[in-house]
């Protein structure tokens, strides 16, 4: 697909790989310029590359979980591109899932809530009079550990509930001219490694999902085709989540 008409300049968290390169990708194709915040050099040099060929795309080495690296980031976005128009905050990390609760490492635990959690606000603060004429649309990606848990993965999961709370904090706050959404992703295959039928089947929809599924949702939550839509976060997971399980 070749770049449609210009839509002005994104902002993607986390976009050197995965579910943000994917975003990037498509807001590229979309006809946005697009900006990629990430923590790895090598791997965002690489992706900016290998996707400016779909439309303008620049790399700056943005920690989210640092206030003075997400100020820095903005100015450098303020300075080369000028004004906003949208922003995904993609970007999370979610350490060694199963320490007990009693073995928590409270380093760890502050680490994960300021990259999950903590950055949106950093970002968002930093967007917010940088958005051209004062509007424009916020796409945060929670996971659905907002709704349910594995044992003993405490720190992602309150950063994921937490991520969709503040999503309704900012919609009710920053509108009529800036809306704010989730998606929250069930099992997304970023890794390419094999998968069973199984890990297909089980899901109502028949199969894991792929980076694009999750892509194409942030694409309209940000068009003015979503005009109409703030505050919400909408749960992309192949029906895992409405699916009754009882053991055998
Ligand atoms: N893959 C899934 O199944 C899945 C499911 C639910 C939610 N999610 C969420 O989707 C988002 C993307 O997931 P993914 O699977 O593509 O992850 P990934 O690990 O493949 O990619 C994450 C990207 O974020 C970057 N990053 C990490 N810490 C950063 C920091 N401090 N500052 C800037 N960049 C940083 C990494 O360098 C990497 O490029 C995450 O928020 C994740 O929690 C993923």
């Amino acid at each position: 697909m070749q770049p449609t008409e210009g839509k002005g300049t994104a902002i993607v968290t986390g976009g050197a790989r995965g579910i943000g390169k994917a975003i990037a990708a498509r807001l590229l194709r979309d006809g946005y310029a697009v900006v990629i915040f990430d923590l790895d050099r090598d791997e965002g040099m690489r992706t900016a590359a290998e996707l400016s060929f779909l439309g303008r795309t620049e790399f700056i080495e943005v920690d989210v979980g640092s206030e003075d690296s997400v100020n820095r980031g903005f100015r450098k976005v303020h300075a080369d591109l000028g004004p906003v128009d949208a922003l995904v905050n993609n970007a999370g990390i979610s350490g060694q899932f199963g320490s007990p609760i009693g073995y928590l490492d409270m380093g760890e635990w502050n680490r994960i809530l300021a990259v999950n959690l903590t950055s949106i606000v950093l970002t968002t603060k930093n967007a917010f009079p940088l958005f051209r004429g004062g509007k424009g649309a916020i796409v945060n990606i929670a996971s659905t550990r907002f709704l349910q848990s594995e044992k003993n993965t405490f720190a992602y999961t309150a950063s994921k509930g937490g991520i969709v709370s503040l999503t309704h904090a900012l919609g009710v706050s920053l509108g009529p001219d800036i809306r704010v959404n989730c998606i929250s992703p069930g099992w997304i295959d970023t890794k390419g490694e094999p998968l069973s039928r199984e890990d297909h089947e089980q899901h109502p929809a028949g199969c894991v999902g792929k980076p694009e599924d999750i892509a194409a949702l942030a694409a309209f939550l940000l068009s003015g085709e979503a005009s109409f839509i703030t505050g919400q976060n909408f749960i992309v997971d192949g029906g895992m989540t409405r699916k009754m399980i009882y053991a055998e």
